[in-house]
This record gives C-alpha cells, sequence and structure tokens, in this order.
C-alpha cells in the first residue's frame, strides 16, 4: 500500500509556502493525509514524509543498509564543508566511523569537563558585565569557542576563532538556498555567490590545516594535549594501521565544527527562553535535588525544538515500511519535528512538560518517537559531547546567575534553517546572583 499522495497541483500552489514556512506546511499536510504522505518536491522527485516512528525506526534503524543519505545531505553540502562523518556515506563513512567513534565515548569526554566549565565560566561573567545580551548570539559564541576549545586545548588565537566562526556562520546559512529553491543554483552561480562562498570554504580548511601543521611540529618532550585533535591525529585504521590523511582530517574537524555548535547553541537558546517562560519549571529546577531533572529539562526542550529538525534518506531498492511501499530512489522526509509533535506519542505535545523525559515514562513511549539525535548507526556521534556541554552551561547558568528577560519576553516561532532558530532576537540579562 502506497501512502497518500499529495496532488501535485496543491504542491505547486503551495510551493512558495512550503520552502517559507515548511514546518507548519508538513504539519498541514499531516493533518490532512495521516502520519505517511507523498509529495512531489521538484520535477519527478517523489518525497515520502512521515512523522511516523515505525517508519522512522525501518528506515534508520531495522533496514538501514537499504537506505543512504540524499545528494542534499552529502554531495551539496559536502561541496562546502568537506566529506567528513556527516557528509559522508557508504564505506567510506563506516570506515571513518568506526576510527572516529571511541574518542566521542562519554568517559574519554569527561577528561574535557574542565575545559568546557572554563570557556562557560568566562564567557558568562562576560555576558554578566554587559547591561543586556542578545540570547542566540550568546549561546553561539559559547558553542563555537566550547568546540574550538575541545578540538585545540592548545589554543586556536582569537582572530582566528571569529574568522573560522564568521565563515562556517556564512557557508551554514548560504547552503540552504541552493538546497530549498534548486532553481536558485544557476542565478546564484551567475551572481558569484558560489565562487565567494567556495572561496571562503577554501579559507576555512586553510585555517584548520595551519593548526594541524601546528601541532605536528609540537615538540615530542611535551606532554601530548588531551584533546579531539590529539584523538584524531592519534587514531589508526583497523585495517592498514595508518593515521588519516590531512584531507580527511581538515574534512572531520569542519564537519565537527558544523554538526556541533549551531545546534547546540538552538538547543540552549531554546532551553533557556523556555525556563524563562515556565517559572515554575526554572524554579524547581534551580531548587532541584533531583540530578536528572536538569537532563529532563534540555531532552524536553529538544522535543519541542528539535535543532535538526528533518533529516532525509534515499532508497536503495524496493521496501515495505510499517505496511507502506516505498519504490526504490523514493527520498524518504523524516520529519522530526513533527513526530515529536504528533498527539500519537505525546499528550498536548505543544506543553512544556520536562516530566514526560523522566526515565520511566520514557520507557513508555515508541523508542523512535524521540529523535533529536537521529538513531540507527548513524545517530548523532556528539550526542554526549552535546549533552554534557549543555548540562554543564545550563547548570552554571542557574547557579550563579538570575537570567531575565529585558522588556516583555518575546514568544519567538521555530524557524527552519539547517538547524532550527528562533525567528526574532531574545534580549535577556544575567545578574550574578550573590551566595545564600
Ligand atoms: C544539541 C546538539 C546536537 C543535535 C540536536 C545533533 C543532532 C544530530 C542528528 C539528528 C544527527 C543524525 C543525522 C542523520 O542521521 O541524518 C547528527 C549527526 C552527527 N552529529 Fe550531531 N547533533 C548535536 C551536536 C553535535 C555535536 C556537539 C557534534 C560534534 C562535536 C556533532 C557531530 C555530529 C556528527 C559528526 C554527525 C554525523 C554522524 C554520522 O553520520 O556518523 N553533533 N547530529
Amino acid at each position: 500500500m502506497y501512502a497518500p499522495r499529495i496532488p501535485r497541483t496543491t504542491v505547486v500552489r503551495k510551493l512558495l509556502r512550503l520552502a517559507r514556512h515548511p514546518i507548519p506546511t508538513f504539519t498541514q499536510y499531516g493533518r490532512e493525509y495521516g502520519a505517511n504522505f507523498l509529495l512531489h518536491v521538484g520535477g519527478e522527485r517523489i518525497t515520502h514524509f512521515t512523522t511516523d516512528a515505525e517508519v522512522a525506526r525501518h528506515v534508520l534503524q531495522r533496514n538501514h543498509r537499504n537506505y543512504e543519505k540524499s545528494e542534499i545531505q552529502t554531495d551539496q553540502m559536502g561541496r562546502y564543508l568537506g566529506f567528513g562523518l556527516l557528509t559522508n556515506s557508504g564505506n567510506d563513512w563506516l570506515r571513518q566511523r568506526r576510527l572516529i567513534q571511541p574518542g566521542f565515548h562519554r568517559k574519554r569526554l569527561a577528561a574535557l569537563t574542565t575545559e568546557m566549565q572554563s570557556v562557560i565560566t568566562e564567557e558568562c561573567q562576560q555576558a554578566a558585565e554587559q547591561p543586556s545580551i542578545d540570547l542566540f548570539r550568546f549561546t553561539r559564541q559559547l558553542a563555537f569557542d566550547i568546540i574550538v576549545r575541545a578540538l585545540f586545548t592548545d589554543g586556536f588565537g582569537e582572530r582566528e576563532t571569529r574568522r573560522l566562526h564568521s565563515i562556517l556562520d556564512k557557508l551554514q546559512a548560504y547552503i540552504i538556498y541552493p538546497i530549498r529553491l534548486p532553481m536558485l543554483r544557476r542565478p546564484l552561480r551567475w551572481a558569484g555567490l558560489e565562487r565567494k562562498h567556495l572561496a571562503l570554504a577554501r579559507e576555512s580548511r586553510q585555517l584548520v590545516q595551519r593548526h594541524i601543521d601546528r601541532r605536528k611540529l609540537r615538540s615530542t618532550c611535551d606532554p601530548a594535549p588531551n584533546d579531539l585533535l590529539q584523538m584524531l591525529l592519534d587514531s589508526r585504521y583497523e585495517d592498514t594501521g595508518e593515521p588519516m590523511e590531512d584531507r580527511q582530517l581538515v574534512d572531520e574537524i569542519l564537519i565537527l565544527f558544523a554538526a556541533g555548535y549551531e545546534t547546540t547553541a538552538n538547543a540552549l537558546a531554546w532551553t533557556v527562553w523556555l525556563l524563562l517562560r515556565h517559572p515554575t519549571e526554572h524554579e524547581r529546577l534551580r531548587t532541584s535535588e533531583e540530578p536528572g531533572y536538569l537532563t529532563q529539562v534540555i531532552e524536553e526542550s529538544m522535543r519541542l525544538y528539535p535543532p535538526a529538525w528533518i533529516t532525509d534518506r534515499v532508497a536503495l531498492g524496493p521496501d515495505t515500511a510499517n505496511g507502506f511501499t516505498i519504490d526504490k530512489g523514493v527520498t524518504l522526509g523524516l520529519f522530526i519535528y513533527g513526530i515529536h509533535h504528533s498527539p500519537q506519542y505525546y499528550d498536548e505535545p505543544e506543553a512544556f512538560r520536562p516530566d514526560r523525559m523522566h526515565p520511566d515514562a520514557k520507557q513508555q513511549r515508541h523508542p523512535f518517537s524521540y529523535l533529536p539525535f537521529g538513531g540507527g548507526p548513524r545517530l548523532c556521534i556528539g550526542q554526549h559531547f552535546a549533552m554534557l556541554e549543555m548540562q554543564l552551561a545550563l547548570r552554571h547558568l542557574v547557579d550563579h546567575y538570575t537570567v531575565e528577560a529585558v522588556g516583555e519576553l518575546p514568544v519567538p516561532e521555530p524557524k527552519p534553517y539547517v538547524t532550527l532558530h528562533q525567528d526574532r532576537p531574545v534580549r535577556v540579562r544575567l545578574r550574578p546572583r550573590t551566595p545564600g
């Protein structure tokens, strides 16, 4: 049985709305057609959209060998961000994943706690010296500086850090246009924008390469830094015993940046905003003795506002997922935001209720009804890193500062770029709390 198909005329009529406001458009289609529906997006390409946790489990885990990421997530993003884990596929991906995975083990990451904590302490202090700050700018800089420090504990340099951050922001903002509106690809090229962004991508590679070279020249008498770069440099392929080539190393580092800071920054910004909007939960977090409550708050925030709000896969061969026929070549649009907001899995899905993330409550739900970090073998490699970073940052903010909105707290709508932003600025003030 095929999922119901949305008539092409309906799609064409709503194309602009779909490009501008994909979340409400998909949500409305879901209401009208059900948790699975087929959609023509441009030309002959058919996408099977789903908010069905069982279909997601089938595609990401049960029969993952039949599915690969689309060329949007591999070739198109890879042109600018390089071919690291996130944009790689097939055997190459598996070889890289095996190599890198041990470095992201929870125990290995514990060694980075002190580094993370010192960036957090420093940047909160600086923020508290300002009369007010833009929340997302603050979390973005924090998350960027944390990943820089985790990769290069011996320093990347203030000016070069800012330059790399600015380039990656520009690349992420640009990439979305040719993806959303493929008809823009040629005009963007004619306008010279493609060339400009490819030049920025080259510059970012050179910046990273310089720091790799510097590390390699380090005197062997000094103790090796215990950071992610060193882990990548020291790792060896199982089959050949060889280390990664520099080109691949640069790709992997750039992908850790690209995948790691905007996602975390968005999750942190939404979480702080939710706490400002929900004083009872905020107070409970501040006074709570339960260590797990902080995790529940972060998890519930990422349910409502999953930074990675959608992902895709293409079927390599014909298949059936939860009773639905999937033809070879069909793209699966796994609408993570839609799954997280589905009344099928969550009562009053729009309500912020950290208690639903209590381990006992989670046990009762479909394991693929909550996918902020994806699922199956391509599960986010930075999951523990991100959770550690967010826990440290929020704990520090809540324990040491009173965070308050400047003026009336705005109610931002989620704005889907590559990750899920807030559609308007939220200004806050950090006031140091006096102990006792
Ligand atoms: C709240 C923060 C984060 C969220 C919500 C998030 C979300 C995700 C999701 C959903 C995927 C899977 C995409 C798919 O299967 O199509 C993914 C993959 C990935 N993430 Fe994250 N991520 C976060 C933080 C990080 C951090 C901090 C790092 C690195 C330090 C990172 C590195 C990666 C990489 C390398 C992949 C590709 C893994 C692979 O395909 O083998 N992420 N992330």
